[in-house]
């Protein structure tokens, strides 16, 4: 009533869990950089915060996913045919990645036959000892080319939503705020 424009918005639950996730992710990030700058013997407390927010990504991500399939998103921002299957492919992405990047971080923990480390809760090696395994995830899957293609992904997603709300002016961004 008397709103100057409609914007057709994600829900609020699908807000929340965009947001929290994003968070999260930014706590993992910083995480790892801290881990890497304090003594060894402090190192083990962040590692366990890293895969208890880790961890916690993936299960906010399934049931983001469930939630989506209840509630579907609105339809996307009319725009040109390419920036639409773009959109598309980076959301499946950034869902695929939230799902797919901590399974490859728990692999990485438990080919070395690790307990992962869920708020204290231990979650045993799956796994045992396997090399091979542990090299893939340090050298590729959970290892800096990942860190290189989050980082690209995310970034092109913020840059499309700034262009769209601030270039085109098609209240790109406010489709995931409340206001
Ligand atoms: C979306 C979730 C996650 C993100 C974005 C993430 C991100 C990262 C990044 C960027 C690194 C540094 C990689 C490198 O340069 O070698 C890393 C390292 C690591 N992550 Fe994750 N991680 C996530 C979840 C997890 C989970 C769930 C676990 C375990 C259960 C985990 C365990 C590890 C371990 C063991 C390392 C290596 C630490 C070391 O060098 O000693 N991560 N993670
Ligand atoms: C940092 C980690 C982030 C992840 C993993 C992420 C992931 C996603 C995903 C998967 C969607 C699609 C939602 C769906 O339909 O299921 C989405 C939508 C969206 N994201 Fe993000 N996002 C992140 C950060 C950001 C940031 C920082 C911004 C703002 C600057 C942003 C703005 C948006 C907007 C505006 C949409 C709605 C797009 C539309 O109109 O359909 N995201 N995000």
């Amino acid at each position: 009533m008397g709103q100057e424009v409609k914007v057709e918005r994600y829900g609020l639950v699908a807000q929340g869990f965009h947001w929290l996730i994003a968070l999260l992710l930014l706590g993992l990030f910083v995480t790892n950089t801290i881990r890497e700058m304090v003594p060894e013997e402090s190192e083990s407390v962040w590692l366990g915060l890293h895969m208890s927010l880790g961890i916690l990504v993936f299960l906010l991500t399934i049931a983001r996913l469930g939630w989506r399939k209840l509630v579907p998103p609105p339809v996307l921002i009319d725009a040109p045919k390419w920036s639409q299957v773009a959109a598309n492919a980076a959301h499946v992405l950034l869902n695929l990645s939230t799902l797919l990047v901590p399974i490859f971080g728990y692999l990485r923990v438990a080919s070395k036959d690790y307990a992962a480390n869920f708020f204290g809760l231990q979650i045993p090696s799956v796994t045992g000892q396997m090399q091979g395994l542990h090299e893939l995830m340090e050298d590729v899957f959970h290892g800096e080319p990942m860190e290189i293609f989050l980082y690209v992904l995310i970034g092109l997603h913020v840059v499309a939503a700034l262009w769209h709300q601030y270039v085109l002016k098609d209240n790109g961004l406010r489709r995931m705020l409340p206001w």
